[in-house]
């Protein structure tokens, strides 16, 4: 069975203290499901004293992006080696990321093959535009988007990856898309391209998680779809009580 993953993805929101702070409060209360796997994503400041606060419970941490070389003159941006110890996750090619930071498939594939040569996996983020949604190319352009970001990846390397079906129009808009659409993308659309890829054994095997507008009162939706491993939460992973029962959720419909 493929366990479910919850992860937070806090974006640009909290600073150091407030994410060390959060941590202490979470851990303990998710501490009873260990069924789940809970996954924080801080921002690069907080990373190393979110890993610290972290170190005696089973929460992961992971980056919310990285750069592809070992070191370098690129200002401003984090090598995946100085990941190395601090996260074992790390979120590549958010929408965010793409829009505003203009990253494109082939950056996105280089930054995959980054990280597992560093030993990171990859929550590799994935998904179409409300233009691209409403012309009916959905399929085609996020079975593309998963095709580009795996180019060269060997199959031995899926067991590392997290693939997110993050719908940009259901991102921090409140207008999630259905768990039967959700999971007819991630099961149908990306699963299939898997199966292309990598054969039908790998495809059942890989965890795929739904993210946009993920809270409380829709989790339970979700998890209970057959293809959705879990969910890349935004605004719920940022209160303490919300994360708590997108966890509780999520083991409750997996009958954890
Ligand atoms: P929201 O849950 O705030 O819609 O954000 C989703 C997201 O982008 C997670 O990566």
């Amino acid at each position: 069975m493929r366990k479910p993953i919850i992860a937070g993805n806090w974006k640009m929101y909290k600073t150091l203290s407030e994410s060390v702070d959060f941590v202490r409060e979470l851990a303990p209360r998710l501490a009873s499901y260990t069924g789940v796997e809970r996954v924080v994503c801080p921002t690069f400041v907080a990373l190393a004293a979110v890993a610290d606060a972290l170190k005696n419970t089973d929460i992961r941490v992971g980056a919310q992006n990285l750069h592809w070389e070992a070191q370098g003159a690129y200002t401003s941006q984090i090598a995946p080696t100085m990941l190395q110890g601090l996260a074992e996750y790390v979120i590549i090619g958010h929408s965010e990321c793409r829009a505003y930071l203009h990253e494109t498939d082939e950056d996105i594939n280089r930054k995959v093959k980054a990280a597992l040569a560093y030993g990171l996996k990859p929550i590799l983020a994935v998904g179409e535009s409300l233009a691209q949604n409403e012309a009916g190319e959905t399929q085609t352009f996020v079975g593309g988007q998963v095709r580009a970001a795996l180019s060269g990846i060997e199959s031995d390397n899926m067991q590392n990856i997290i693939i997110a079906y993050e719908p940009i129009w259901a991102i921090g808009t409140g207008k999630n898309a259905s768990g039967e659409v959700a999971n007819a993308i991630i099961g149908g659309t990306i699963r299939s391209t898997l199966a292309q890829l990598y054969g039908n054994e790998i495809a059942q095997s890989v965890r795929i998680q739904y993210g946009g507008s993920v809270k409380p009162s829709n989790m339970l939706e979700y998890m209970s779809q057959p293809d959705i491993d879990g969910a890349l939460v935004g605004g719920a992973s940022l209160k303490v009580d919300d994360f708590v029962q997108l966890v509780e959720s999520a083991a409750k419909a997996k009958g954890l």
